[in-house]
């Protein structure tokens, strides 16, 4: 097995690379002086190729094109492509008349076997050319929680599109979930609401994303005011843009991401989901 990082999964990409009793490959990058990127790898014909890298920020989109191209080119044995952190996901329908479907624009130009991680709708699958499979972080999110607080007594969905992920949190942590209303205001800004009692509990959020950290300061001050003793909080994907990390680390007791987006919060490791995948598409 032969892996390639790109620039968004370095430390991913180390961790399956260890995984599978390798080095990750060198990577040669530089810009252009009118800022194109130019990318050059090690030779890689007839081999098992695992290249990883997100769609997110924007320039990472032209980088993956690029390393699959580069890699496809070699004419590989096989390139499995591992995309943790699917950006563009969300727009993945025309809201309002005019607007594209992103999600489905990013996912044609991406070519062969694809794997993905929590993407936001598991239904992003068929706007791919190729065969796709879905990894899920939400184990990585339970495990980093049950060790970390394992006296959490109730996990927090912060909206209807997280309960399911509550739920599965809720199960390995052998605790009660609960989800709340959620109405976005913009595009930083939401309001909620909920019936709920979290009087003298600690309490963990959990979302597939944390953008701007607004829906989770929202949501742990409303837990605080209205009790909670202790309030974590887990993402799969942490974005934290506009640097709201200091801002969502002050408005909960801990926060933690996995790995699919490097940063400071990266507590967990998708990595053993991931390897797991691989190993089950080439048998
Ligand atoms: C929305 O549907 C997602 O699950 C997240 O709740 C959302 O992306 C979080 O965004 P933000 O951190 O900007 O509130």
């Amino acid at each position: 097995m032969r892996v390639v990082g790109g620039s968004t999964s370095q430390l991913l990409a180390q961790r399956l690379a260890q995984k599978f009793g390798t080095s990750l490959e060198g990577l040669m990058e530089k810009r252009f002086p009118d800022g194109e990127l130019y990318i050059r790898l090690p030779d890689l014909e007839g081999e098992d190729v695992v290249l990883v890298q997100n769609t997110y920020p924007d320039e990472a989109i032209t980088e993956l094109n690029l390393l699959q191209d580069a890699v496809l080119e070699m004419k590989p044995l096989r390139l499995t492509t591992v995309i943790p952190y699917m950006g563009y996901a969300r727009q993945d329908k025309v809201f309002l008349p005019g607007e594209p479907i992103s999600a489905r624009a990013i996912a044609q130009a991406i070519r062969g076997q694809v794997i993905l991680v929590s993407p936001h709708k598991p239904s992003i699958k068929s706007l791919f050319p190729g065969d796709v499979s879905i990894v899920s972080g939400k184990g990585a999110i339970a495990s980093w929680l049950s060790q970390r607080f394992p006296k959490t007594e109730m996990i927090i969905a912060p909206d209807k599109g997280a309960i399911a992920l509550a739920r599965n949190v809720a199960r390995e942590l052998h605790c009660g979930y609960a989800s709340m209303e959620k109405n976005r205001v913009d595009a930083e800004h939401v309001e909620v609401s909920a019936s709920f009692d979290v009087g003298g509990k600690a309490v963990a959020i959990v979302d597939d994303i944390i953008s701007t950290g607004g829906t989770v300061i929202e949501v742990a001050r409303w837990l605080r005011a209205h009790g909670a003793r202790r309030v974590y909080a887990g993402c799969v994907h942490g974005l934290f843009v506009g640097n709201s990390l200091p801002r969502v680390n002050e408005a909960c007791d801990e926060v933690g991401a996995t790995d699919t987006v490097e940063g400071a919060a990266s507590v967990a490791s998708v990595a053993g989901a991931i390897v797991g995948a691989i190993k089950e598409r080439v048998k």
